[in-house]
C-alpha cells in the first residue's frame, strides 16, 4: 500500500490564503490580463473538453495546487488504486471498479490474483441473459415476450442503472424499463398499476442482498407474479444481482438467472458490474460495452495523462480549491442536457456517500472541510427556478455545466442552438455580473425616469465573479457517458486523496439504520410506546394518533 504522505500544513494553509485573497481579486480580471486563459486553463480528452478557466485559479495558484497535490502523494495513491491494493482501509478491500470495465490484457489484479477472466465471464452471462431478453428467446411463464424489466434497487444499485438508462434513451431498443427503489409503497404500487404479469421480468438487485427496501420491495413483486400467475412462475419473472449468490438461492432465483460482482466493488461504483443489467437489456451487449469502453479511455487518461492535462485531477483540484481554499461548501450540477437529469442524483450518492466524512485516515478528525454538498438539475429549467439564487443570492455556489455540441435528433437544431447559447451565456453572465452603473444606464434606456432609475438599479446589479466549469462533448452517446462517469469517479478520489478520508466506506449510513429497525416493533404496536426514546416519543405519538 502506498504510504500516507504527511499533510504539509504550510502548503494547505498558503493555498487557502490564496484562495480566500482571489475571492477578492474575482475571476474577470484574469481574462482581461490573459488572452490565452481559456487555452491553458481547459484540457481535453479526445473530443471532450473541460473548461475550469471561469474559476479565480492564476497559473501560480494552479502550480501551488499540484505541487501540494504531488506533495501529498495523489499520483502513488492513484497508482495503489489501479495495481488493486486494500486502499478502503476501514474495510479492509481493494477498489478496483476500473477493472469492470477493462480488458483481461489490462491485468488488474488484487491479492495477486487476476480479476479479468472473471470479469468476463459475468458480461458474457449478462450478454446471453439480456440478448435472449430483447430477441423473445427467454420468455415469460406463459410463453410471452417480456415487454416491461423491473429494477428492483436502491443506492447504488439503483441510481446508476436509472441515470444510465435515461440518459441513453435514444439507443435503448430493448423492453420498457422502470425503477422501483423506495419503501414507499407508492412507488411499487404506482408502476405495477400499468404492468401485465405475463409479460414483466423482476431483477432484484442489491451488493448485499439484505437491503431492507429492496427486500421488501422484491417480496410486493414477489407476491404480484404469484397472484397472477402462481408460485411456479416465479422462476421465470425474476433473475437478480448480488455479491451474495448464496441468498439470492434462498430467495427462489435459479443460479443461471444470478449475476455476481465482488466485494472490490463498491455499490456507488458497480453501475459497470451486473449492476448495469438493465442498461444492458435496454441498449444491448453493444451499447453497455461501449460504454466500458468509454470508462476504461478515461482510465487510462487518468492513470497515464500528466497532471496538468489530466481531465480527472483537474477536475479534482479544482473541486478542492473551491470547497477547501475558498470554502464555498457547496457545488451545483446543471447538465443542459435533459437526459443527463438523473446525473445530479446520481453524483450526489457517488460524491457525498464518498467524500461526506469528517474523520482522516489516521482515524483523527481531519482539519477543514471535506465534500460539498451536490445538487443541480438540468438547465434551462433550472434558470426558471433557483438561478436567481446563484446569480444574486448571498451565498456563491460553483456551477459544473454539462453540455452536447451537437443534439442526438436531427432537426432539432433550433432547439440545440438555444440550449448552447443559454448554456455559454449562463457562465459568461455569473463571470461578468453588471455594475450599478451598467444597471443605471439599462434602466434610463428602457425611457424609465432619473428617480425610477435610482430606485430600481440596485435590484439589477449582479456582483459576478461567480465561478464554474464547463463539461463539452460532442455527443451524448454510451461510450461519452462512460467517459463522464468515470471521470466523475476519478475526481471524488482526487478530492478524496486531498481531504486525506477514505472514499469507500459508509458508516454515516448505518447509524439511521439501526434506529429504524429498533423502532418499528413500536411503530407495529408491539411494544409500549413510553419505550420509544424521548427525542422521538411525542412525534411517534402525534403520528401515531393520525393512523
Ligand atoms: O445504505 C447505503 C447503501 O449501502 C449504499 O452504499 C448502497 O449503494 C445501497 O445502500 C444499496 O445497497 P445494496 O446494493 O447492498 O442493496
Amino acid at each position: 500500500m502506498a504510504s500516507i504522505a504527511p499533510i504539509a500544513p504550510n502548503a494547505r494553509e498558503q493555498l487557502i490564503d490564496r484562495g480566500r485573497a482571489r475571492k477578492r481579486g474575482g475571476i474577470a480580471p484574469l481574462f482581461e490580463m490573459d488572452n490565452e486563459r481559456f487555452a491553458r486553463f481547459s484540457a481535453q480528452h479526445e473530443d471532450m473538453r473541460l473548461d475550469y478557466s471561469k474559476t479565480a485559479l492564476s497559473d501560480d495558484d494552479l502550480a501551488a495546487l499540484m505541487a501540494h497535490a504531488r506533495a501529498m502523494d495523489l499520483e502513488a495513491r492513484r497508482n495503489a488504486m489501479f495495481a488493486g491494493e486494500r486502499i478502503n482501509l476501514t474495510e479492509d478491500r481493494a477498489v478496483l471498479h476500473v477493472a469492470l470495465r477493462g480488458r483481461i490484457s489490462d491485468g488488474y489484479a488484487t491479492d495477486g490474483k487476476p480479476v479479468g477472466h472473471d470479469v468476463e465471464r459475468v458480461l458474457a452471462a449478462m450478454s446471453e441473459f439480456a440478448t435472449g431478453i430483447r430477441l423473445g428467446e427467454v420468455r415469460s411463464a406463459t410463453g410471452e415476450r417480456f415487454t416491461d424489466v423491473v429494477n428492483i434497487g436502491i443506492g447504488g444499485s439503483d441510481l446508476g442503472p436509472a441515470m444510465a438508462t435515461l440518459a441513453l434513451a435514444p439507443y435503448h431498443d430493448g423492453p420498457r424499463l422502470h425503477f422501483v427503489s423506495n419503501v414507499d409503497g407508492a412507488h411499487i404500487a404506482d408502476t405495477l398499476k400499468g404492468l401485465e404479469p405475463g409479460r414483466t421480468l423482476f431483477i432484484v438487485a442489491s451488493k448485499t442482498f439484505t437491503t431492507v427496501e429492496t427486500m421488501t420491495n422484491a417480496a410486493t413483486a414477489r407476491r404480484f407474479i404469484v397472484a397472477a400467475l402462481g408460485e411456479d412462475a416465479v422462476g421465470a419473472h425474476f433473475c437478480a444481482v448480488s455479491t451474495a449468490l448464496d441468498k439470492i438461492r434462498a430467495f427462489g432465483i435459479a443460479p443461471e438467472r444470478s449475476f455476481g460482482f465482488w466485494d472490490w466493488v463498491g455499490g456507488r461504483y458497480s453501475l459497470w458490474s451486473a449492476i448495469g443489467l438493465p442498461l444492458m437489456i435496454a441498449t444491448g451487449a453493444h451499447g453497455f460495452r461501449e460504454f466500458l469502453a468509454g470508462g476504461r479511455a478515461m482510465d487510462q487518461h487518468f492513470r497515464d495523462a500528466p497532471m496538468e492535462r489530466n481531465l480527472p485531477m483537474l477536475l479534482g483540484l479544482t473541486g478542492w480549491w473551491h470547497r477547501v481554499a475558498q470554502e464555498y461548501p457547496a457545488r451545483a450540477v446543471i447538465p443542459y442536457d435533459q437526459r443527463l437529469a438523473r446525473l445530479p442524483a446520481y453524483l450526489q450518492q457517488l460524491d457525498m456517500e464518498s467524500n461526506g466524512k469528517s474523520i482522516g485516515l489516521d482515524g483523527k478528525p481531519v482539519t477543514g472541510p471535506t465534500g460539498p454538498l451536490v445538487w443541480g438539475e438540468p438547465g434551462t429549467n433550472g434558470q426558471h427556478a433557483f438561478f436567481q439564487l446563484l446569480h444574486q443570492g448571498s451565498d456563491v455556489v460553483p456551477i459544473e455545466f454539462l453540455v452536447a455540441a451537437t443534439a442526438q435528433e436531427s432537426g432539432m437544431d433550433e432547439h440545440h442552438d438555444l440550449l448552447l447559447a443559454n448554456c455559454l451565456a449562463q457562465s459568461e453572465a455569473l463571470v461578468k455580473g453588471r455594475t450599478l452603473d451598467e444597471a443605471r444606464a439599462q434602466v434610463l434606456a428602457a425611457g424609465r425616469s432619473a428617480e425610477e432609475a435610482e430606485r430600481i438599479a440596485p435590484h439589477r446589479t449582479f456582483s459576478g465573479n461567480r465561478p464554474s466549469i464547463t463539461i463539452a462533448y460532442r455527443r451524448l452517446d454510451p461510450y461519452t457517458l462512460g467517459r463522464l462517469i468515470a471521470l466523475y469517479e476519478h475526481r471524488v478520489f482526487v478530492e478524496a486523496q486531498l481531504f486525506g478520508i477514505n472514499a469507500y466506506d459508509q458508516w454515516g449510513v448505518e447509524l439511521g439504520k439501526e434506529l429504524a429497525v429498533a423502532l418499528l416493533p413500536a411503530i407495529k404496536g408491539e411494544v409500549d410506546e413510553n419505550d420509544v426514546s424521548p427525542l422521538t416519543r411525542g412525534l411517534f405519538k402525534a403520528i401515531t394518533a393520525l393512523r
